[in-house]
């Protein structure tokens, strides 16, 4: 049909069929699912083990699987009936199906209510500690919020003041690296919202609190190792943002070559985003989407994380959703290069699609 793009032709398709559906739908839809599949062969790995509950469906009573069930309790899919004497029991009962039902749904994959492998592999994913849903969080259809839509209110021209702590750090990448990844998270946020971010030194002044920590840390919330959880931040107006220290954090893939490695920018342009209000999106390419493949990279806010932060604190007078548009072009450029022999086809169509789309 299109022998110039040979095998890629289904993309025309693609976006011959994304013009027709209204111009808000298109940019969370052109980056292509990014499997959560873990890349890492190191097996004292936080939920690695989970693997053993492969294919374990409804019915069946699965030695240790209450583990598994308590993973569910943490994130906020399951609690622990009144008649079980506060512990999960080993049987695979309707009750954890529907839990499974409702993960399967927030992560966007293929509702069978079985621990199917996509659906192990998505739990054995690390992610951000903070629970996806829960009685305090109000979700919509796909970015989210905290019950009472939570918001920092310092009047019309806010500015928010962030610390770094000064015992909780790593050593192994410098301050001032750290300081340029985080001032480059926080300022893809103060883009699209009419909010400035200052770092100061004094931390017990600080509006938002930045460290890393190892373990049980004081929270109620401890870390938990390699991979699981990443981090965690809380809702406003409370400014604490916690990394674990256990994490082998990198700014530079070319320099770290750990498998578990993960990305510190990554992980601060999420956390900044509960610090500010947004709970867990459904949609897998957003900035809020909860897991994180270790090695990989996703900085830059997509439609959703915009259309979310904005409704809480308006539009910044200089964004324009253009801007965001190329970005998301040149993102997805960037990710496709290495994976798929059609992606520059793809991003000069996208390119060319949207200049169309401009016009008319
Ligand atoms: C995994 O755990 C074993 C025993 O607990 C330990 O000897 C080994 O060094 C660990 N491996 C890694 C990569 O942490
Ligand atoms: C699975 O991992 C958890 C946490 O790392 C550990 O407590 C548990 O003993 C492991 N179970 C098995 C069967 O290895
Ligand atoms: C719950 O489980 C723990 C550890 O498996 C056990 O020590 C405890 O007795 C159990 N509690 C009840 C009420 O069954
Ligand atoms: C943020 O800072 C810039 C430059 O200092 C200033 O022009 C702008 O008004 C500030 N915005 C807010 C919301 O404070
Ligand atoms: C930091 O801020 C706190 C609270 O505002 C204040 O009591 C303290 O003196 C400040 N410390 C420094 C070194 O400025
Ligand atoms: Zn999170
Ligand atoms: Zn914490």
């Amino acid at each position: 049909m299109f022998p110039l793009f040979g095998n890629c032709s289904f993309l025309f398709f693609f976006l011959f069929f994304f013009c027709f559906l209204p111009r808000l739908c298109f940019p969370t839809k052109i980056t292509a699912g990014q499997a959560t599949v873990i890349t890492t062969d190191d097996h004292n790995a936080t939920w690695h083990n989970f693997t053993r509950f492969k294919d374990a469906e409804k019915g069946s009573h699965v030695s240790c699987i209450s583990e598994l069930k308590k993973y569910f309790q943490q994130f906020g899919y399951l609690s622990i009936p009144n008649n079980q004497n506060h512990n999960f029991t080993d049987v695979f009962d309707a009750q954890f199906e529907s839990a499974v039902v409702s993960y399967q749904q927030k992560f966007e994959l293929s509702i069978t209510g079985k621990l199917d492998s996509e659906t192990i592999l998505t739990i054995m994913s690390p992610r951000c500690g903070v629970s996806d849903i829960s009685p305090t969080i109000h979700a919509t259809k796909h970015f989210a919020y905290f019950y009472g839509r939570p918001r920092w209110d310092r009047g019309s021209s806010m500015t928010l003041m962030y610390a770094f702590s000064s015992t909780d750090m790593i050593d192994y990448i410098s301050l001032p690296k750290i300081k340029t990844v985080f001032k480059r998270s926080f300022s893809k946020w103060a883009s699209v919202i009419p909010v400035n971010f200052t770092e100061i030194d004094n931390y017990s002044s600080a509006n938002i609190r930045i460290g890393f920590f190892r373990g049980n840390h004081g929270d109620g919330q401890p870390f938990d190792g390699v991979l699981g959880v990443l981090a965690h931040a809380f809702s406003p107006e409370n400014g604490r943002f916690h990394l674990d220290k256990d994490e082998t954090w990198a700014i530079d893939f070319e320099k770290v070559k750990s498998k578990t490695a993960i990305d510190l920018e990554s992980v601060a342009t999420h956390e900044i985003g509960h610090i500010l209000g947004l709970a867990h999106s459904s949609i897998k390419e957003a900035v809020m989407y909860p897991s994180l493949k270790p090695r990989s990279r996703k900085v830059n806010l997509k439609l959703d994380d915009v259309e979310g932060i904005q409704a809480l604190y308006g539009s910044n007078p200089n964004f324009k959703y253009s801007s965001l548009l190329a970005y998301e072009n040149s993102y997805n450029k960037a990710i496709n290069l290495n994976q798929r022999s059609c992606s520059w086809t793809f991003s000069i169509v996208v390119v060319v699609f949207f200049s169309l789309f401009m016009i008319t």
